[in-house]
C-alpha cells in the first residue's frame, strides 16, 4: 500500500512512528505534505512537499491521509482526492461532521473509501464496532466522554485543585487540544464526533449546528465542589438517544455519581457506552487524544484500506430506503434537570424554567436546580453567556 500524508504535527507523527514500529502491516509514505517551508523537521526534507496538487496528482498512491489542522484546507485535500479516486483516511471530525453529506455522497459516486476511525475517541475503535458489531442491533442511545481535553480540565481541576485556565495551559502543552481550544471546552470538538456516532449507531445525519452543545468554559471551583459535597463529580457528555421516532442528541456537562460508568474516566481518556435494545449496556475506554492513540487508530484505518474495508453505513441506506435522505429532525420537545449557576438574575431570563426544584444564594455564588425546556438551552450558545450549566 503506498500513500501520501498531509500533516506532520501531532497526530500526522504519532501515525509516522506508530507506522514504522508495526510488524504486522508496511505501507510507503511516498510524500508528506505540509505547509510551513520554514519548520525544522526530524526527518530529511526530501520527503517533503509543500504542493498539494503535485502530490494529489501522484500515480504512485492509492490513497491519502488526512491530517491537518485546517479545515478549509482538509476539504479541499479530502474532496479532490475521492475526485481522484484516491482512497481517503482522515482524523478531521470538524470537516467530517461539516461536509458529512457531500463526502458520503463522493464515497457512493467514486467508489472510493473514507474511513475516519481516529477523528473519534482517539484510540477507541468506536466507529468500526458500530458498523461491523451492532450494524443488526437496535440502539437505544450511544454516550460518553469523548473530548480528551475537556476531561483534562475537569480532572485536574477536581484531583489538583487547578484553576481552569491552568488547567487548560496543561491539556494545550501535552498536545491534548485544537488549535483554538474553544472547539474543545466548548463541546464543539464532541458535538463533531457525536454527529459521526450518530450517523453509524442510528443511520441519521444530523447537520452540526442543529445539535446543541454547551462547554466547560464557565466552570468554577465552586461547580466542583458543589459536586464533590453530593458526592458526584462533573463530566462533559455527549448523548444520543431514541425516543420513538425521533432523537436527541446533545453535549452538555453532567453531574456524574458513584453508579455512573463515566465517574472514573479520567485525564485524556474517553469512554463511550453504548447501549443495545438485546445486548444492554457496554462500555469501551481509552485515550482519546494525543500523538500516539490517535496515530494508532489511523494506522489502524491504513491497513483497514489495504484489505478494501470501507463503511457500508447499512443503518444509513436502510434510513434512505425509507424516507429518501437519511437526514432526521432532533427531538427537541422535553425538559432537562439542570443545575444553573449564575451572576445576575437577569441571565435566567434565556432559559425556559419550568420548575424551581432548589435555590441557592451565598456571597460566593448563586445556583439553581431546574427543570428547563430543552430548547430554550440553544439561547446559551456563545462566547458572551456566563452561566455554568450541568444536567444533574
Ligand atoms: N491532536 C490530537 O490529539 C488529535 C486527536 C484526534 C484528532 N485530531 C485531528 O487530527 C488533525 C491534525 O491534528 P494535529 O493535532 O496533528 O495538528 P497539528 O499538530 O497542528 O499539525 C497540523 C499539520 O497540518 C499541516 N498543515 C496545515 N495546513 C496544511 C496544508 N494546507 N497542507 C499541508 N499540510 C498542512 C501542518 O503543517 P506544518 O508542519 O508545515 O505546520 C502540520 O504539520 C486535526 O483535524 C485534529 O482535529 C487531533
Amino acid at each position: 500500500m503506498d500513500i501520501a500524508l498531509f500533516g506532520f504535527g501531532c497526530v500526522g507523527q504519532g501515525l509516522y512512528d506508530a507506522l514504522g514500529q508495526s510488524h504486522g502491516f508496511k505501507a510507503g509514505i511516498q510524500k508528506i505534505g505540509v505547509k510551513d517551508r520554514h519548520k525544522p523537521r526530524k526527518i530529511a526534507l526530501d520527503h517533503f512537499s509543500f504542493d498539494r496538487h503535485e502530490i494529489l496528482g501522484r500515480s504512485d498512491i492509492q490513497a491519502i491521509v488526512e491530517l491537518v489542522d485546517n479545515a478549509e484546507d482538509a476539504l479541499d485535500i479530502v474532496r479532490t482526492a475521492m475526485q481522484r479516486g484516491l482512497h481517503v483516511v482522515s482524523a478531521n471530525k470538524k470537516l467530517l461532521a461539516e461536509h458529512f453529506s457531500t463526502l458520503f455522497q463522493l464515497q457512493q459516486d467514486k467508489g472510493v473509501a473514507l474511513l475516519y476511525e481516529g477523528a473519534c475517541a482517539g484510540s477507541i475503535p468506536i466507529i468500526r464496532n458500530l458498523e461491523e458489531y451492532y450494524d443488526t442491533e437496535t440502539l437505544r442511545s450511544i454516550s460518553g466522554i469523548i473530548n480528551g481535553s475537556s476531561n483534562y480540565i475537569l480532572t485536574r481541576m477536581d484531583k489538583d485543585g487547578l484553576d481552569y485556565h491552568t488547567a487548560l495551559a496543561q491539556a494545550q502543552e501535552l498536545g491534548f487540544a485544537e488549535i483554538d481550544p474553544w472547539l474543545d471546552v466548548a463541546g464543539f470538538d464532541p458535538k463533531y464526533k457525536l454527529v459521526l456516532l450518530v450517523v453509524h449507531a442510528f443511520g441519521v445525519i444530523f447537520k452540526p449546528e442543529a445539535v446543541l452543545n454547551l462547554g466547560i468554559q464557565n466552570i468554577s471551583a465552586f461547580d466542583i465542589e458543589h459536586a464533590a459535597l453530593k458526592g458526584q463529580r462533573i463530566k462533559l457528555v455527549a448523548y444520543a438517544a431514541q425516543h420513538g421516532n425521533q432523537l436527541q442528541a446533545y453535549v452538555l456537562p453532567r453531574l456524574v455519581g458513584h453508579e455512573s460508568n463515566l465517574v472514573n474516566i479520567d485525564n485524556e481518556y474517553n469512554a463511550v457506552e453504548i447501549e443495545g435494545a438485546f445486548s444492554g449496556k457496554q462500555l469501551l475506554v481509552g485515550k482519546g487524544a494525543g500523538s500516539y492513540p490517535t496515530g494508532a487508530a489511523v494506522l489502524s484505518d491504513v491497513a483497514a484500506l489495504s484489505h478494501q474495508y470501507r463503511y457500508e453505513y447499512k443503518k444509513l441506506h436502510q434510513n434512505i430506503a425509507a424516507n429518501g435522505h437519511g437526514l432526521h429532525e432532533l427531538h427537541t420537545d422535553f425538559t432537562l434537570r439542570l443545575y444553573i449557576r449564575y451572576t445576575h438574575e437577569t441571565e435566567l431570563a434565556l432559559l425556559d424554567i419550568k420548575e424551581t426544584i432548589e435555590q441557592y444564594t451565598s456571597p460566593r455564588a448563586k445556583y439553581l436546580i431546574a427543570e428547563v425546556g430543552f430548547a430554550s438551552l440553544y439561547a446559551l450558545q456563545g462566547k458572551e453567556n456566563k452561566l455554568f450549566v450541568a444536567v444533574v
